[in-house]
Formats: structure tokens, sequence, C-alpha cells
């Protein structure tokens, strides 16, 4: 029989939870409420969200006066609290606490004359907000090549996207401790990462194949793709649908995690489809 391991942490983390839970109450009390972006990376739950009346907007132009608009977990930069008050715009604001403390450090430090780092990546909505902490003006490093662009006459405080790779921060880190004296670390990647990253690897290890459910857009669930695919044959899916089950039935134990924007009705469905293999 096939035997099913599931990763000790997986799917949705206590800040998508949060904003999940809190998105969903407001929803039963204003059936008409607008989202700064989608609320989170997977299409099966933001669409359960639109149907209940959430709207995703791109920015704050189509809104007015009394018009109510959440900020998801991934937090803005704070030109978008000064236009909503301008605009008298109601703010849900669902900024994890954990990035809210990285906008904190960086705009604290910036205003002390710090030039602020941010190890991540600079497309991602959470990086994009916590720049627009300190005035945009923050250096963003992805690998350690980025460093060249850093300059050693400045006083830096660092900072890392809270889904940053601890290896990748690591190495950043000691390579910046080596040319720069005058910096501050903030080690602000979150521990959830870390814990399920950590729970897919141990499984992994002892599956013939590994299941790790989450939307193709979420970073933090690319990269548990990535941990999974260095010890065992790893599939990537979205939703049950994805899975090519008859591979599946040839294996004699799998494991099975899920990104921090993972319902757990969707990692549900595909333990009880493979329960009935
Ligand atoms: Fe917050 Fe950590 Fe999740 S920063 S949104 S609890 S991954």
């Amino acid at each position: 029989m096939l035997e099913i391991k599931i990763a000790k942490y997986a799917g949705f983390c206590f800040g998508v939870e949060r904003a999940m839970d809190r998105a969903w109450k407001a929803l039963e009390n204003n059936s008409k409420i607008y989202s700064l972006g989608p609320l989170i990376h997977n299409s099966q739950a933001v669409k359960k969200y639109e149907e209940k009346g959430l709207q995703i907007i791109d920015d704050l132009g189509t809104v007015g006066k009394g018009d109510t608009v959440i900020i998801r977990s991934h937090g803005v930069p704070l030109d978008v609290y000064i236009e909503a008050e301008k605009k008298e715009v109601n703010i849900i604001d669902l900024t994890c606490p954990y990035v809210k403390k990285i906008q904190n450090i960086a705009s604290k430090y910036y205003n002390e004359g710090y030039k602020i780092i941010i190890i991540g990546d600079p497309n991602h909505p959470e990086v994009i907000g916590i720049n627009g902490w300190c005035n945009n003006d923050g250096i963003i490093v992805k690998k350690i090549e980025d460093l060249d662009k850093v300059s050693r006459n400045n006083k830096y405080c660092v900072v890392a996207q809270t889904t940053m790779n601890l290896q990748v921060y690591d190495q950043i880190c000691n390579k910046l401790k080596d040319i720069i004296a005058d910096t501050v670390f903030f080690n602000t990647i979150c521990s959830a990462t870390k814990e399920r990253q950590e729970a897919a690897m141990e499984i992994s290890k002892t599956v013939d194949a590994m299941i790790v459910i989450g939307g193709v857009h979420s970073s933090n669930t690319q990269k548990l793709v990535q941990i999974c695919s260095q010890f065992c044959k790893t599939y990537a899916i979205e939703t049950i649908e994805d899975l090519d089950l008859q591979e599946i039935a040839k294996c004699s134990n799998v494991g099975i995690t899920a990104g921090a924007s993972t319902p757990d009705w969707v990692i549900d469905n595909v333990i009880d489809k493979i329960k009935s293999l």
C-alpha cells in the first residue's frame, strides 16, 4: 500500500492565514472590497475570494472616497498609504507583522543616514514594498555579484526578504562583512520559510517522490521544489488535476508539502485522491 508522508510544516504560514481570515471576515460585512494585487499566489483561493466580492486592482487609480482597499501580507510602499489618505480610501492593512517589522527597520535606519541593502528579488512585491520605506533608494541584492554596485563610502543597514534562501543570505552577508566595516545586519528571513524548507528536505530524503503543492508564481513554493528535487523525483502541482496519478501509483511512498500560500482544502484534495489509489 502506498505510504504518504506529510511535511510537519506545510501550507499557510501565520501571516497568510491571518490575512486570509481577516479578508474573508471583511467580505462578510462588505461585498465590495478591493485588493492591491492578488491576496496570495494561489489561483484557486483568489477565485473563491473574487466570487465573494473581492476585486483585484493594481493601484489606487480607480478607487475613490469611501472605498475599502486591502493591503495584502506582502505589504506596500509608504506612498500607497499617503495616496490612500489623500483620497480618503479606507485601508484594511493585512501586511504580515514580520514584513511590517522590516519596513520599520528600513525607515528608521534610512532616516538615520544609513543606506539600506535589501537582500531579495527586486521584482517581488514584498521587496518593492520595503524599498518604498527608504525612499526607493535601497540597493537590492539578489546574488553575490550584485555587491559590485555597493560602494565602500556609506554606512549600511542590511535586511532580507522574508522568503530569502538562508544560504544565499549568509554568503552575501559574509562577503559584505569583508568589504565594508560600518554595516548593521538584520536577518529578517521568516522562520516559517525555514521550517517549511527543512521539513520538506527531511521527507524528500526518505521517499520515492515528492509532491509540492502551490501556485506557479509563489516564490516559496518554487524554492520547495528546488530543494526536494535534489533528493527525489518531484512533482510541482497547483491542484490535484495537475498530478500524474499513474506515476504516483508506481511509488511505494510519497511525500507531500505545500507552499505558504496553499490553502488546506487544496492540500486535503490531493491527500484524499492519493489515499484512494
Ligand atoms: Fe509573514 Fe513569514 Fe508568512 S513573513 S507572510 S509569516 S512567510
